[in-house]
């Protein structure tokens, strides 16, 4: 007999987005929250910078919007912006009543005022950060919160396998009714019906060799929308950040922008800067321009980093600000006090995703998504720098509240069908599944990376089309793992990703392609939308931003 469980609201995901949205609705709806690893893992943990917000008395909404609008070169949704800028001061004000600490300093007039840094793109101090681990900070207060919430039941080790739609179901709404979930400690898919599903799942970045991202970061959410029928929108879009630290013992580790906003200078191997031959506004360009310069400069040298440097601040300031950065550089042997850092680019952030609105709801009745998985239209071609955590608990309360305005007018459904394992049997070939992982963020970082061509892209398409046959094949042989099922949401992830770059036949922002080197002024700027029935794209004019 297979466990069933029902919820009002089933919340895939715990990182910020997930966690503020079942905050928000737990004093009136039983929530269950899944997370496939533990509660805390996933992007929002790593988190550094901080988070933008229009704090200072010198700021305005409009500095902000048109800052973020810039940076998102011509794409971003000029009402999604604004609704995301506007409700800044009251999230970071709600952050704090939950208890998260952010960093403080001094005033010349002697009083205690929160530090604000800067980040590339941003024209002035506009970050909360609490020193360089502001993710560790939000996460880990919101998650405390929601451990002791009577109405909310969290699920740890729960991977979500597909969605549960009315179409699949023979139904003649296709609205969503739940989905089907591995518990990874006991090998067992249970079904988990509810009345509202959301996706909180984060971003795809780990479909590239090298990422900043933690191995969540697999397009889960995006995959299960994709198969359920659900618009997806500028997977073109991937962000290289600009700095990851270059070193063979470490994975992932981050080198926050904040560092270049604080002073840190980027330098080649003997000792020269060179941004400044690339943009007017040098290390703190925004990030598209930055990785891209980084980029060329090693390809055309042949060096295998860059350096980043803030060694000329004094030793007490870099230990205060950066005290994450400063120990994990010192225990392999780098002291950023000292001496420069080596850096690489690396895949960091999906702008693209599930379509939603401004309230989170996708294309299927009762299904949301929010955070790093959805489309809401604010970032555009290129996110700007602590946007993303703005945007995540942002639309996390306005789908909250949308969420508790339908809720009496929407049914449980409560007679799900099981999952069938009838025709599955236990993989003899499990090489097949890691082989697999290997080669698709092999050839995703070569061909479908920060520079792109036509026959980079139709190589990787080659490849992602022979992939997706073997992996389906295998997915409907054998019992599903948690690997087996990342791998399949990669590979539908990494498909949508070559076909929106295809589409765009022309570079804007994140997507830069030798073919087609400049924006095409003969077009109104378009959002790539990818629309599953047909996988038709529909061009969406957007208006043009200056
Ligand atoms: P995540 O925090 O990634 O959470 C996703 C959750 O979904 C996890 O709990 C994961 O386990 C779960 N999950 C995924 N798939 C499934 C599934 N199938 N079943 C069950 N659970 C699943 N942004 C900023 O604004 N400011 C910053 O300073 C900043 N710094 C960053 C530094 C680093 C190193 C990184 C990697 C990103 C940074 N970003 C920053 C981006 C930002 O952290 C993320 O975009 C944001 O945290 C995403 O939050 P989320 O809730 O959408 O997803
Ligand atoms: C960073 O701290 O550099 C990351 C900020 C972000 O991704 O917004």
């Amino acid at each position: 007999m297979q466990a069933q469980f029902r919820f009002d609201v089933l919340v895939i995901g715990g990182g910020a987005a997930g966690l503020t949205l079942a905050l928000n609705l737990a004093d009136q709806a039983k929530v269950a929250i899944i997370s496939k690893k533990n509660l805390t893992e996933g992007c929002t943990l790593y988190a550094q910078g901080g988070i933008s917000a229009v704090l200072d008395p010198s700021d305005s909404i409009d500095n902000h919007i048109n800052d973020t609008i810039k940076a998102g070169a011509g794409l971003c949704d000029p009402s999604a912006v604004r609704y995301a800028v506007e409700r800044g001061q009251s999230l970071v004000e709600w952050l704090i009543d939950q208890g998260v600490n952010f960093t403080e300093e001094t005033a010349v007039n002697g009083e205690q005022k929160f530090h604000l840094t800067r980040e590339g793109g941003h024209g002035q101090r506009r970050v909360i950060h609490a020193a360089d681990a502001t993710g560790h900070a939000v996460e880990t207060t919101l998650a405390a919160q929601v451990l002791a919430h009577p109405n909310i039941t969290v699920f740890e080790q729960h991977i979500a396998v597909d969605l549960v739609t009315g179409r699949k179901l023979g139904h003649d709404s296709n609205a969503c009714l739940g989905a089907y979930v591995l518990d990874r400690e006991h090998g067992k898919v249970v079904t988990m019906a509810a009345r509202f599903t959301v996706l909180a799942t984060g971003g795809a970045s780990k479909v590239y060799l090298y990422t900043t991202n933690p191995d969540t970061s697999t397009g889960d959410g995006i995959a299960m929308a994709w198969r359920a029928q659900c618009r997806i929108a500028n997977m073109e879009f991937n962000q290289f950040h600009p700095t990851c630290l270059y070193h063979p013992n470490v994975k992932s580790f981050l080198i926050t922008e904040a560092v270049r906003g604080e002073g840190g200078k980027l330098l080649l191997p003997d000792g020269t800067r060179f941004m400044d031959r690339f943009d007017p506004q040098a290390e703190l360009a925004p990030r598209d321009i930055v990785a891209r310069a980084i980029d060329h400069e090693m390809k055309r040298l042949g060096i295998p980093c860059v350096f980043l440097d803030i060694s000329h601040q004094p030793a007490s300031f870099i230990t205060n600000h950066f005290p994450t950065i400063y120990q994990q550089c010192l225990k392999h042997g780098i002291d950023i006090t000292r001496e420069p850092i080596p850096v690489v680019p690396a895949a960091h952030y999906t702008c693209g995703g599930v379509v939603t609105n401004l309230q989170g709801e996708t294309d299927i009745p009762h299904l949301y998504a929010i955070g790093e998985t959805a489309f809401t239209g604010m970032h555009g071609a290129n996110r700007m720098a602590s946007n993303s955590l703005l945007e995540c608990m942002v639309f996390a309360l306005a789908a909250s509240k949308d969420i508790l305005r339908k809720k009496s007018d929407t049914a449980l459904v409560t007679t799900l069908p099981a999952w069938d394992e009838s025709r599955v049997t236990d993989s003899d070939e499990e090489v097949v599944v890691s082989h697999n992982w290997e080669e698709l963020r092999r050839f995703m970082w070569d061909y479908v990376g920060i520079v792109r061509t036509n026959k980079r892209l139709e190589r990787a398409k080659h490849r992602v089309d022979l992939l997706a046959r073997e992996i389906e094949e295998y997915y409907g042989n054998f019992r599903v793992t948690n690997d087996l099922l990342e791998l399949r949401n990669l590979v539908v992830v990494a498909g949508l990703i070559v076909e929106s770059a295809m589409r765009r036949t022309e570079s804007r922002g994140l997507h830069y392609t030798l073919d087609f080197p400049t924006p095409d002024g003969t077009l109104p700027a378009h959002n790539t939308i990818l629309i599953p029935a047909f996988f038709q794209c529909a061009s969406a004019a957007t208006p043009a931003t200056s």
